[in-house]
């Protein structure tokens, strides 16, 4: 996820613009850069990395101006590099343009605008912003906001843009589509920002963009219209919390603020690559990747691997091809029977983690073909693996993985669908209802995220405990390990996952009077078989958390509390229900007080062995 920042009016508009980048860093980025008008024309400093080595080169050859944007880069389309990043500027240098957000038919742009004469410079979505503008200047004599207009009504995708262009140095334009964006209001000067933190420093008054608005921008004024060029009124939002709050944005842990970004970050995932009205895209990846594959290893580890157990149900019962899952520290040393008619796809959201990555080479070196399912551009897992598929998650911060689990999930669920479409081994009908019900998706984990007060209320019941035990079957078992690992990693209770039927074989003489279970019975066709093994642990004492939907509930009898997640495609629930049991371990530490973000023993990313 990127950040944007813009200033116009009479302070140094790069000290500013850096300043603002500087707040946004907590967000992670791989490049940052800016441009400002320098009273002559737009000058553009970037650099790969820290944003240290942008001050550096500011400080060598500063630029000066009242007018400028900056931004910080999160690789989506392009390896991070200076040349992806933003500013992107048109052929003549005559406009500069920040973006955040993704421009889903930037091909079709690109080869339509080289066609007339455009060279571009970078591999970025973005770079046919600038050079769609200037070919509307070019053919609207000059007129700046009809060029933007004319230019954002060709772009499909989510986008907060802002834009400066030479010949009008005393405005600054900003628009807004599925991309948060907002204008800060000053005394003498404005700003714009993707996100409060950048300019909070500078001032506390903003108005927020809306979806489809444009905002014009002088030191003395804003205005903002809708894409018809209606006028919009917008009350003035005086922002009260402080600098580190904002940049959780209000939320008290970044765990927490993940868990609410995962409706959009899995509607981003799903953006551009899942339509009713055609096959699967599964970004660059042909269906020839499939030509002769005899099966599937997934490989990852952690909640990566929790994703791969729930692509083993999707990918066979769709593509009907058979897959096994490994943990990549196991995978390596259990000489697998990977060949050349094997597809190993790789998950990992880092994109560098060490086993992963091993048996990524590993995989290879047995001839195999290898898929990555990663979060990060160009991290060690997408640059070696034979085709990529990026989830957008944008960056996590908190250790415990939500978001980046929920978008491995979806990629998880497209490459089962573009396999299935690929070979044919599901029907059409089958695979409509699916990819509607994926397309509803982002509003179901809405729904689920709304319970967090009752599932609140819930934890203070059972935070005191020493042990809990998760009980699934098929995804919901899947799910529950999930669920199980959440709770672990950041409360330091010990929890274990059972399959709902192996509890007899050995695990049931663990419960006794008042032991926490947690039952996970979303899936209509196994809630029979689960209430059983619900009966198994009530009849020992059991206080028992069912996490259910409305198919499900009516077939449990007896529960001590129940959370209700909205109803999907059986093979579909563990989209529903996972932010539950995230929010679950979430308020169970909260009342623990433990250090959520950062849990003890724990990284990111883990790069060693
Ligand atoms: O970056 P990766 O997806 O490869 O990381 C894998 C695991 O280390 C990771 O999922 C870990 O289990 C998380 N902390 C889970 O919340």
């Amino acid at each position: 996820m990127c950040g944007i920042v813009g200033y116009i009016g009479e302070k140094n508009a790069a000290e500013i613009l850096v300043a603002g980048l500087e707040k946004l860093e907590y967000r992670g980025y791989d490049s940052a850069g800016i441009a400002v008008y320098d009273g002559a024309s737009l000058s553009v400093r970037k650099e790969l990395g820290r944003l240290k080595n942008l001050e550096e080169a500011l400080s060598k050859s500063p630029l000066t101006g009242n007018a400028g944007i900056g931004h910080t880069r999160w690789a989506t389309h392009g390896m991070p590099s200076t040349k992806n990043s933003h500013p992107h500027t048109s052929m003549d240098g005559k406009f500069a343009v920040v973006h955040n957000g993704i421009i889903e038919n930037y091909g079709e742009l690109r080869e339509a605008l080289t066609n007339k004469g455009c060279v571009f410079t970078s591999e970025t979505d973005t770079e046919v912003i600038p050079h769609l503008i200037d070919y509307h200047y070019e053919n609207n004599g000059g007129d700046f906001l009809r060029a933007v207009k004319s230019a954002i009504v060709s772009l499909t995708g989510s986008f907060a843009i802002g834009i400066l262009c030479k010949d009008f140095p005393d405005t600054l334009i900003a628009v807004r589509k599925d991309s948060p964006l907002i204008v800060g209001l000053g005394k003498g000067e404005n700003f714009i920002a993707s996100d409060i933190p950048a300019i909070l420093s500078e001032t506390r008054d903003v108005l927020f963009l809306d979806d489809g608005e444009i905002a014009v921008i002088t030191k003395d004024g804003v205005s903002i219209t809708a894409l018809d060029g209606n006028p919009v009124i917008r009350d003035v939002h005086r922002v009260t919390f402080n600098e580190n709050a904002a940049q959780k944005g209000g939320f008290e842990h970044f765990m927490i603020k993940e868990i609410h970004e995962q409706p959009k970050a899995v509607a981003d995932t799903l953006r551009g690559r899942l339509s009713l009205s055609a096959p699967v895209k599964f970004d660059g990846i042909e269906p020839e990747i499939l030509k002769d594959i005899d099966k599937i290893h997934i490989i990852a580890c952690g909640s990566a691997y929790h994703a791969g157990l729930v692509g083993k149900t999707a990918i066979e019962r769709l593509a009907k091809i058979p897959v096994s899952v490994e943990l990549s520290s196991e995978y390596r040393y259990n000489n697998p029977l990977t060949d050349s008619k094997t597809l190993v796809i790789a998950i990992s959201q880092s994109g560098e983690t060490a086993d992963t990555l091993a048996g990524m080479r590993l995989a290879k070196s047995l001839g195999a073909r290898v898929l990555a399912i990663t979060n990060v551009v160009g991290s060690t897992v997408a640059r070696e693996a034979s085709g990529v598929f990026y989830t957008y998650a944008g960056p996590e911060i908190s250790v415990a993985s939500t978001k980046a689990y929920a978008t491995q999930l979806v990629a998880i669920y497209l490459f089962a669908v573009f396999a299935a479409e690929v070979l044919g081994r599901t029907s059409p009908e089958e695979l409509y209802t699916i990819k509607s019900e994926l397309l509803n998706i982002p509003e179901l984990i809405k729904q689920t995220i709304s319970t967090e007060a009752e599932i609140a209320a819930l934890s203070k019941k059972i935070y005191k405990e020493t042990d809990m035990y998760y009980l699934g079957r098929g995804l919901d078992y899947a799910v529950a390990m999930e669920g199980s690992l959440k709770l672990k990693e950041i409360s330091y209770i010990h929890s274990e996952t059972y399959a709902g039927g192996e509890l007899k074989h050995g695990p049931i003489a663990l419960i006794e009077d008042k032991t926490v279970v947690l039952a996970i019975s979303c899936d209509k066709d196994l809630c029979g078989k689960m209430e059983s093994n619900i009966k198994e642990v009530i009849t020992r004492g059991a206080f028992v958390v069912l996490l259910a939907n409305d198919a499900t509930k009516p077939m449990h009898a007896e529960f001590s509390e129940v959370i209700t997640v909205p109803e999907t495609l059986p093979l579909l629930t563990p989209l529903s229900a996972v932010a539950a049991l995230q929010l679950l371990a979430y308020y169970v530490a909260k009342n623990l007080g433990y250090d959520i973000d950062k849990p003890r023993n724990l990284a990111k990313s883990v790069t060693v062995e």
